[in-house]
């Protein structure tokens, strides 16, 4: 891994574009007989449940797959809201769901990120997906474009998966759920990447005269490190292994709300809440998208 070590941060040791290595499962040889019956049993019933998508697969949009039936009850939800108690929370979890008219700041590790998302807003349909560009410009994109950015792009260049914002105006903005990921590009979940906006970048398109955005709330969202997919990579893969192969967990927090008007450097302390607080532990300013890309040229070589 020596060949990396331009790419790992030399005050924290970590390296936030290294993809995770896969462990290969044993799941058939660590267990009494009779487990390893059921497991078959339970392997082979899905691999047969997974035929016909298979000779359908040329013709169906495998993306829209991850929209569908596919996902849903493969990943487990374990949801916490700052402030909130458990017992209060699990009487009515939608009222804590993720609102319209709030911007949230989600750190940006999987393509599961944007998934989990419709599980816990409270009007899935109104989700923004908001991703910055490499030159500070703010990109909207819909759930399949995410997806696409995602696993397709090693997730470089926005602009060309996107439509760009220019201004959001305050009927729209308590129209939709914004969420932003604010890094513009994947990271393995190790650390948060610097982001690629800024306070003044920002405040030209939500305009704060009118305060319509007063605050950030920043949210991470956890997931398997076997399942982060900092390089993108075959949706394929990702698919097969949350159907053939265990659950997805995803952890989320919805963490204290960052006022952006009082706060000089608001954006700084959301990185450092997305961190869980241990701002020791985020990577330098100087891995962003730029060395990403050097990062992935190195890495396919
Ligand atoms: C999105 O919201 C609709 C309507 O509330 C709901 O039926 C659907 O299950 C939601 N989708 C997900 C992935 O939670
Ligand atoms: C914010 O980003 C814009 C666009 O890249 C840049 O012109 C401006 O100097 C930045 N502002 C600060 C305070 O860094
Ligand atoms: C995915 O992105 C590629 C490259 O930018 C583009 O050509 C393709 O049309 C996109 N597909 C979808 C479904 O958005
Ligand atoms: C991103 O894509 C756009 C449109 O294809 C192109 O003009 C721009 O130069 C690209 N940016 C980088 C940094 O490669
Ligand atoms: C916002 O939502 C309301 C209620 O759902 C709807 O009546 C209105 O047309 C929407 N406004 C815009 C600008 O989309
Ligand atoms: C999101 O941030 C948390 C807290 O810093 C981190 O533990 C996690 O690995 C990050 N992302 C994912 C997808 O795991
Ligand atoms: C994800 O983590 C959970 C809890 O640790 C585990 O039960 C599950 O098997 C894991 N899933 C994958 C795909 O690794």
């Amino acid at each position: 891994m020596e060949k990396f070590t331009n790419w790992r941060d030399k005050g924290t040791g970590i390296a936030p574009f290294q993809p995770p290595t896969t462990q290969k499962e044993a799941i058939f040889f660590n267990k009494s007989i009779i487990t390893n019956i059921i497991f078959s049993i339970i392997y082979l019933t899905r691999c047969i449940l997974l035929i016909p998508v298979l000779i359908l697969s040329p013709f169906i949009n495998l993306r829209l797959l991850f929209l569908t039936g596919f996902t849903s009850g493969r990943i487990k939800i374990d949801y916490q809201v700052n402030g909130v108690k458990r017992s209060q929370l699990n009487k009515d979890p939608r009222k804590y769901h993720l609102q319209k008219g709030n911007l949230y700041v989600i750190n940006y590790s999987s393509v599961l990120a944007a998934i989990v998302l419709q599980y816990i807003a409270q009007d899935n349909r109104s989700i923004k997906y908001l991703i910055p560009s490499e030159s500070n410009d703010l990109y909207e994109l819909t759930l399949l474009q995410f997806i696409n950015f995602t696993m397709n792009g090693q997730s470089l260049n926005v602009t060309q998966y996107g439509t760009q914002i220019k201004e959001i105006s305050n009927k729209d903005w308590i129209n939709y759920t914004w969420c932003l990921f604010a890094e513009g590009t994947c990271s393995n979940g190790k650390s948060i990447l610097p982001f690629q906006i800024n306070k003044t970048s920002l405040e030209l398109v939500v305009d704060d005269s009118t305060s319509i955005c007063s605050e950030i709330i920043p949210v991470t969202i956890k997931v398997n490190n076997s399942l982060v997919t900092p390089l993108g990579g075959s949706s394929w893969r990702l698919l097969w292994s949350l159907i053939l192969k265990h659950k997805c967990l995803a952890k989320i927090k919805v963490h204290e709300s960052h006022l952006l008007v009082k706060e000089m450097d608001a954006l700084d302390g959301v990185r450092e809440s997305l961190n869980d607080g241990d701002k020791y532990k985020l990577v330098s300013k100087s891995l962003g998208i730029r060395e990403k890309r050097t990062f992935v040229e190195e890495f396919r070589k």
